[in-house]
């Protein structure tokens, strides 16, 4: 398969305008659809609303050079082939070009010729990886992934989401409330990953590790860095190798280390304490966090910069109260788990039992779901888990879905009892995004905390 000429699209990037409309011309008389821009943030801006197929950049340019919109490029738009034009005998910025993700480099003064050889290559290259990308989703997306149980739809789109960057190499973050499984996602990630999946996966808890500590943690030390450092150490960043480094709460990383890792993320190197050199590292870097970065932007505990480099590939995995339907298939997974760790003649639920698990809001998602269970487990008498067995909060729990059918007043709700319901329930539907649920209610994202909290009586 191949993409026609007349189809492709062409952008040229060189802050010099001569040659950006030199080059234009030549390409558009060769039969092109071919733009020229004079920045990369031009680039950028342009791709945002028509991506092109081929980008053609000069490496100097004021503001941010070309090796910098590869990379991008690279990780914004893989279905897009960055070249550069690199100045002659510029070995060393056209090799810093193809590990920061251009496609091909050629030196100036590039001929017409020179020029259309590459483009069809990458074009044509391109198309082949597409249509293979699209043959192995196209497979594989229904089935399913080990470890990651949930039929609903979020769940669905997530797996499919999940095989679509395991293709890619792009840094992801990975957002979610509290025991969503996060960390499940970023190892399905990891297992997908063919070229990954031979090679370690790293975690790291960087709200676990003491704010002095975690600079070494992660991008090692040489020896005498320190009073202890007796002998020299790879950080994780380089133990994850060519595999998977997952920087787990990253939201409680102190801010002076975001500093640190942004430079990091921007040019893949790290540079161990106490040492001079910068080194390469290869790791797919994957960012977890339970925390609303954008709340921790606005309040000051997360630099913007970083989460703008992060937030370019995200996952949001969906809070358990906002897919129901999976709430019974877990539960009997976890059921069958606990079967066949233990000797036990459980091996189901009662129907009110069933009822209770599913109309409850499982704050503490399918981690509190799993304890639930254990326990019921454990407390269970029979061959099904019965009400006796669920945790009181689970039994005595009044619905938070909003649903006024009842006929019998002393059932009706007050207006702060419907408002707070009504917060929850579209706070659930977006996947617990305050933002999204802000613009839904038509009030400021401040103000949900304040809604979600029962009036005083004087209020
Ligand atoms: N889809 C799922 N299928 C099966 N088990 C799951 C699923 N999601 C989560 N779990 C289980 O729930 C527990 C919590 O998951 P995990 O540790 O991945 O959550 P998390 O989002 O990282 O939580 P935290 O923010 O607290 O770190 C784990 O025991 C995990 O095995
Ligand atoms: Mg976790």
């Amino acid at each position: 398969m191949t993409t026609q000429r007349a189809d492709a699209r062409i952008l040229i990037v060189d802050d010099e305008e001569d040659t950006a409309l030199l080059l234009r011309d030549v390409l558009r008389k060769r039969g092109y659809h071919v733009e020229a821009l004079l920045s990369a943030a031009e680039c950028l801006e342009y791709m945002r609303r028509d991506p092109a197929d081929v980008v053609i950049s000069d490496i100097q340019m004021p503001n941010m050079s070309g090796i910098e919109l590869c990379e991008q490029l690279y990780q914004r738009y893989p279905d897009c082939a960055p070249i550069v034009l690199t100045g002659y005998g510029r070995l060393d910025t056209a090799i810093a070009a193809l590990r920061a993700g251009a496609w091909d480099f050629l030196t100036k003064p590039a001929s017409g010729d020179i020029l259309e050889i590459a483009i069809d290559r990458a074009l044509e290259e391109f198309a082949l990886q597409r249509e293979v990308k699209r043959l192995i989703t196209e497979r594989s997306s229904e089935e399913p992934i080990e470890d990651m149980i949930g039929e609903s739809s979020p769940m669905r789109e997530l797996r499919r989401m999940i095989r679509r960057i395991s293709l890619t190499d792009t840094t992801v973050l990975i957002q979610g409330e509290s025991g969503t499984g996060k960390e499940i996602a970023a190892a399905a990630l990891h297992r997908l990953s063919s070229t990954r999946k031979e090679q370690p996966l790293v975690a790291v808890n960087c709200g676990a590790v003491p704010a002095n500590l975690l600079e070494s943690e992660l991008f090692g030390h040489v020896k005498g860095a320190f009073t202890d450092a007796r002998s020299a150490r790879d950080g994780l960043f380089l133990q994850a190798g060519r595999g998977t480094l997952l920087l787990d709460e990253i939201g409680e990383m102190p801010l002076d280390m975001q500093a640190k890792l942004l430079r990091v993320l921007q040019q893949r190197t790290v540079r161990p304490v106490g040492g001079d050199d910068e080194i390469p590292f290869e790791a797919r870097i994957i960012l977890a966090t339970n925390r609303d970065l954008e709340t921790e932007v606005e309040e000051g505990r997360f630099r913007e910069d970083l989460y703008h480099r992060i937030n370019v590939v995200t996952i949001t995995v969906p809070p358990l109260r906002s897919r129901p339907g999976d709430v019974l298939l877990l539960a009997n997974t976890f059921i069958q788990r606990v079967a066949a760790r233990r000797q036990t003649f459980v091996h189901g639920l009662s129907r009110q039992a069933a009822q209770l698990l599913m109309d409850y809001d499982w704050p503490g998602n399918v981690r509190e779901l799993e304890s639930c269970i254990e326990r019921a487990t454990a407390l269970c008498r029979g061959t099904e888990i019965d009400v006796g067995d669920l945790p009181k909060k689970v039994v005595e729990h009044q619905s938070t879905r909003l649903e006024i059918s009842t006929s019998s007043t002393a059932e009706l709700l007050t207006l702060d009892e419907v408002n707070q319901r009504y917060v929850r329930q579209v706070l659930a539907a977006v996947g617990g995004n305050k933002t999204r649920a802000a613009q839904i209610l038509g009030i400021d994202r401040r103000s949900i905390y304040r809604r979600l909290e029962p009036t005083t009586p004087n209020s």
